[in-house]
Parts: structure tokens; C-alpha cells; sequence
């Protein structure tokens, strides 16, 4: 396959139906019972990833990293098909982290893959709960650098996997909330790690927060 069939557009949706949890590989049904305050003895369904290194303390890493450009600071993103909601999803590079690997190393390991950049871990984020209602899968993002004036960042090639379709794109820093609204607007889903950095460059613009 070359690489310009490998766009996010070609996936097609061919059928949905319930999983039998037997069958199940990567996702784990679990049935939690707790006492509220009140006393009162509770069920919750959720679901784990059965993938995470007993070692690791994490399930994976969101990647942020900035291009700065000579126009200004970019995010980097990615359009990705995302076969639950069958929509092309606007993400945040990221990846779940391997045996023996830190978060810092699996950002490193996975911006380079997915994206072709070569970075240098910088800050990591408190660990984060993706969605604690439905499941437990917790990250932490980490902050990549990228040298744009090295030679292996010129003309980045990512590496991507037999199941992996994925464009990369950035958009300025600046104008990420009003970015992110017109690619919801042209059918793409934006990712909560996505909207949520969106939602804080809002607000400090809304609210005129001198930091
Ligand atoms: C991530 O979530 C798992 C499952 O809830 C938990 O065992 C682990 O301690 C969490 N990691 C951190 C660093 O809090």
C-alpha cells in the first residue's frame, strides 16, 4: 500500500453489533459494588483496557506539541477514523505506552511514528481521567519539543502501523477554539483533549487572564 492511499478518509462502516465480552481483547467489562453515603449497597458498569504493562502507571501519553512557525505558534494535530463513532476524529498525537517505557519515552517514541517529528520531552501533565463514568483509562500529556531547524524535522515521515491511518496537520495556537468549531462544522469529531486545550485558550482570552 503506499503511503497516499493512507489517508483517514477511506475507512467505510460496515456493521455495529453488541460484543460478546468473551470475545472481548482489548476491553474489559467490569462490574464495581459500593456503599454510597447513605448506606445504600450500589452497582457500576465501566470498562478496562486489560493492554496496560503491570509496570506502567499509566495507560498512555496525549502528546502536545508546538511547530513554531514563522507565522506563529501551530498545535500539532491529527485526523484519525475512529471506528465507535464512525467520524474522523481531530486528536492530539498519542499512544499507549509499552513494557518498561516512561510516559516520557512512549511521547517520544509515539510522536516520532505517527508524525515523523523528532522531539525532546519536556513537562508532563497531572494524570488524567479520560472518562471516569465509563471507564478507567488514565494519561498524562506530555509536552514535546521540536527542533524545526534540525535536519530530521524538514521533511518528517511517520511510520505507521498496518492498522493506522492517520494525517497530520497543525492549526495556530491563536485561533484553536475557532479552528476546532469549523472542523466540527465541516463533519469531523473533536477529541476531548483537543477541545479541552481549545476551551482554555478561550478563556484566557475571554477572561483577559494576565498569567
Ligand atoms: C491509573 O488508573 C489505574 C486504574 O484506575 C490506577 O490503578 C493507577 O494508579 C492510575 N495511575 C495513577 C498514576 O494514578
Amino acid at each position: 500500500m503506499t503511503e497516499s492511499t493512507r489517508t483517514a478518509k477511506a475507512s467505510k462502516l460496515v456493521s455495529r453489533e453488541p460484543l460478546d465480552p468473551a470475545e472481548a481483547v482489548w476491553i474489559r467489562l467490569m462490574k464495581t459494588t459500593y456503599i454510597d453515603p447513605l448506606g445504600v449497597e450500589r452497582t457500576w458498569e465501566s470498562a478496562e483496557r486489560p493492554t496496560r504493562p503491570p509496570t506502567s502507571p499509566i495507560d498512555g501519553v496525549g502528546i502536545v506539541t508546538i511547530l513554531n512557525k514563522p507565522t506563529g505558534p501551530e498545535l500539532l494535530l491529527q485526523k484519525q477514523y475512529r471506528p465507535a463513532i464512525d467520524k474522523i476524529v481531530i486528536e492530539v498525537p498519542a499512544g499507549l505506552i509499552d513494557e518498561g517505557e516512561t510516559p516520557e519515552q512512549c511521547a517520544v517514541r509515539e510522536l516520532k511514528e505517527e508524525t515523523g517529528f523528532v522531539g525532546t520531552a519536556e513537562t508532563t501533565s497531572t494524570v488524567m481521567y479520560n472518562d471516569p463514568g465509563f471507564c478507567n483509562t488514565n494519561l498524562t500529556m506530555v509536552h514535546v519539543r521540536v527542533d524545526m531547524s534540525l535536519p530530521e524535522n524538514q521533511n518528517p515521515q511517520p511510520q505507521l502501523e498496518d492498522n493506522e491511518f492517520i494525517e497530520c496537520f497543525s492549526v495556530p495556537l491563536a485561533s484553536l477554539f475557532e479552528e476546532t468549531k469549523k472542523l466540527e462544522a465541516e463533519g469531523y469529531a473533536i477529541d476531548a483533549r483537543v477541545g479541552t486545550l481549545a476551551e482554555g485558550i478561550e478563556l484566557v482570552r475571554k477572561l483577559g487572564l494576565k498569567l
